[in-house]
């Protein structure tokens, strides 16, 4: 984490998971022991399904809800697709795009590329994930391949809409695994994220964009995964489930008192 250039942000992803009414119950368990101090951006993606009664739900406090995927056209015969204004109207701030279990069943770098461009021109914060498999891992592309993953999904994001934009890495060997990377494996391919986008903008935008983890984060590795340099916060799945698991994970973003000269307010990534 680095606050005084950039936001933390703490996100859960539901995946497919918790109905309405569970939806309602998880919350208000949740706002019963949500720390009071703002110490990072706190957002569920949840099933689409959930969104009314997880907005409804967060409205007085300072949560934020998001999507797990969108479809990148504006409307028309796309049966069982969503759209970004639609999830915008619903309450949404944030939205999930190229999720490796998405990318599983087939979305392509190009598609994650319009979905972000689609999302942004709505005024969504997209979480864009990227991530590299085992066989990647063990025979050393990883960089290589998570560059060309970031490159491909920001192609003609203007530079102004960079600030809206948060990029997820998730290597996919440690998801739902109970392996998560090490804090320095981790901090190795976000640190190699921020360069790829120092390279594609500026030092400026670099230093400016949230980089979260994710891949098995949970209560008791996330204070170490977050104290890396360049790991502004988490992507979580499994232990988002569980409200005394996810809010042990935003203590976790309460670090050493900030230093007098980091106080500066940082500007809001969710707000239009
Ligand atoms: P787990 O935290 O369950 O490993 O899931 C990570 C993930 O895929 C978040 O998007």
């Amino acid at each position: 984490m680095n606050r005084k250039y950039r936001k933390t942000v703490i996100a859960g992803n539901w995946k497919m998971n918790k109905t309405p009414s569970e939806t309602k119950e998880f919350m208000s368990a949740f706002k019963a022991i949500l720390p009071k101090g703002r110490w990072c951006d706190v957002v569920f993606c949840v099933p689409a399904v959930c969104i009314p009664a997880a907005v409804r739900a967060v409205r007085d406090t300072r949560v934020c809800i998001g999507g797990e995927n969108m479809n990148p056209n504006p409307s028309g015969a796309y049966t069982g697709e969503i759209s970004a204004s639609m999830l915008l109207d619903a309450g949404c701030k944030y939205v999930i795009i190229g999720h490796s279990e998405r990318r599983a069943m087939g979305e392509t770098d190009e598609d994650v590329n319009a979905k972000v461009l689609a999302a942004l021109e709505a005024g969504l914060t997209p979480i864009m994930c990227c991530g590299e498999s085992l066989e990647q891992r063990e025979s050393g592309v990883t960089e290589e391949w998570i560059s060309m993953q970031i490159k491909n999904g920001l192609k003609n994001v203007p530079e102004d809409k960079m600030r809206k934009v948060i990029i997820a890495y998730e290597p996919i060997w440690a998801i739902g695994t109970g392996r998560t990377a090490t804090p320095e494996q981790a901090q190795e391919v976000c640190q190699g994220i921020r360069t790829v986008v120092r390279k594609l903008y500026s030092s400026k935008h670099a230093r400016a964009i949230s980089i979260l983890y994710g891949g098995s984060m949970n209560e008791k590795n996330a204070a170490e995964l977050l104290a890396q340099a360049d790991i502004d916060g988490g992507l979580i799945g499994g232990a988002s489930l569980v409200p005394e698991k996810f809010v042990q994970i935003i203590e976790a973003a309460n670090p050493a008192p900030l230093q007098p000269e980091e106080e500066e307010p940082v500007e809001e990534t969710a707000e239009a």
